[in-house]
């Protein structure tokens, strides 16, 4: 059987990203784009022989679209699950889930009982690297968790004044837009946190060029502090790192170097390689695809979504008020 994909949204992750991903597979085919730029949408229909459509309801309602992909600007996202849940047909919406805690609630009453596969791309969770490190931690080897890092400064950020990226009100910034990956995968493993408190520049406009940055604290029902640190920056350094320490050890893993580090007390460290078996985004969309085809379950439910959200959002508040946020 053939999974034939109507694709909204047509920029990077849609049709740089996902369509290549998706289309390795000889049993998925785009059949249908929306995107409201004409050159995004006409690439992708010149590509892959895809029908352009003049709105997003247009191209979920279409016979010939089976699933729908959503790879729109995060603000967009709720448009196009509300085209999507009135068809019934399996959902993937690239991460963010949505802007706000009233699209988050607005999601979850559309999406309540549905019964094809919906999922979120939280791609991180499909790296070899990230679910040893998640092993790792859900074992028990570290003893009771105590501490847990995040650091994602990224020194290459490029958009500029007239990209939705750099409008805070469309993209929620670093902490919405990039450090979600992190508090959905703390979540993964800890559980919501209780309560946050952050301090960020949120995007503001008093500096030449965009640029972002948030410094909090979490600190989650098991006991754990996390401390986390993020920006988008013109110039520096890139990092992506995780560590998670218990009482008797420490996990370490950066995103994007195959090896995760296990440090047990008055032990050398344990490097275990962890190469990805298939390009990471490949693999995130096989598991829905698979999840369609009924061979198995999607990794990250819309409940995941809405929750990575939420810590989000409760960080952004909190940034803004200067108060500690309880969730
Ligand atoms: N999973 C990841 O690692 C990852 C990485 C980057 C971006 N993202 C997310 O993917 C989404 C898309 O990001 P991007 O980098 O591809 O952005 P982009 O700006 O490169 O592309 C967005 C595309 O959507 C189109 N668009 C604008 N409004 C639309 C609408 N109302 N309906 C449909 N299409 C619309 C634009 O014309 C553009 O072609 C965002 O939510 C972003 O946060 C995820």
């Amino acid at each position: 059987m053939a999974i034939r994909i109507g694709l909204i949204g047509a920029g990077r992750m849609g049709a740089t990203t996902h369509a290549p991903a998706i289309t390795v597979r000889e049993d998925v085919a785009i059949t249908a784009v929306y995107d409201p730029l004409p050159a995004a949408a006409q690439g992708v229909r010149d590509k892959y022989h895809a029908a352009i459509c003049a709105s997003a309801p247009e191209l979920a309602g279409r016979a010939d679209v089976d699933a729908v992909m959503i790879c729109s600007p995060t603000f967009a996202h709720i448009e196009g699950i509300r085209a999507a849940a009135t068809t019934g047909k399996p959902i993937f919406c690239e991460k963010p889930l949505c802007r706000s805690l009233a699209e988050a609630d607005e999601i979850l009453k559309l999406l309540k009982g549905y019964q094809a596969p919906v999922t979120v791309g939280f791609v991180r969770r499909h790296g070899a690297g990230q679910q040893k490190f998640h092993e790792i931690v859900a074992s028990g080897v570290l003893g009771t968790l105590r501490v847990a890092t995040a650091d994602m400064m990224f020194g290459a950020f490029k958009r500029l004044d007239g990209d939705w990226f750099v409008d805070f009100a469309r993209s929620g910034g670093m902490a919405l837009d990039m450090f979600i990956h992190h508090f959905d995968l703390f979540n993964w493993s800890f559980g919501m946190p209780q309560r946050v408190y952050a301090q960020s520049s949120l995007l503001s406009r008093d500096q030449a060029e965009p640029a972002d940055y948030i410094s909090g604290t979490m600190t989650f029902r098991n006991g754990v502090i996390c401390n986390l640190s993020g920006g988008w920056q013109r110039f520096g350094r890139s990092n992506n790192y995780m560590d998670v320490y218990g009482e008797n050890g420490c996990v370490s893993y950066k995103w994007g170097v195959p090896e995760v580090t296990l440090t047990l007390k008055g032990q050398d460290p344990v490097v275990y390689k962890t190469p990805d078996p298939l390009p990471v985004f490949q693999a995130e969309d096989n598991v829905w695809l698979d999840a369609i085809l009924g061979k198995g379950k999607v990794k990250v439910t819309v409940a995941d979504g809405v929750n990575a959200v939420k810590v989000a959002l409760a960080l952004i508040e909190s940034a803004q008020s200067n108060r500690v946020i309880e969730l």
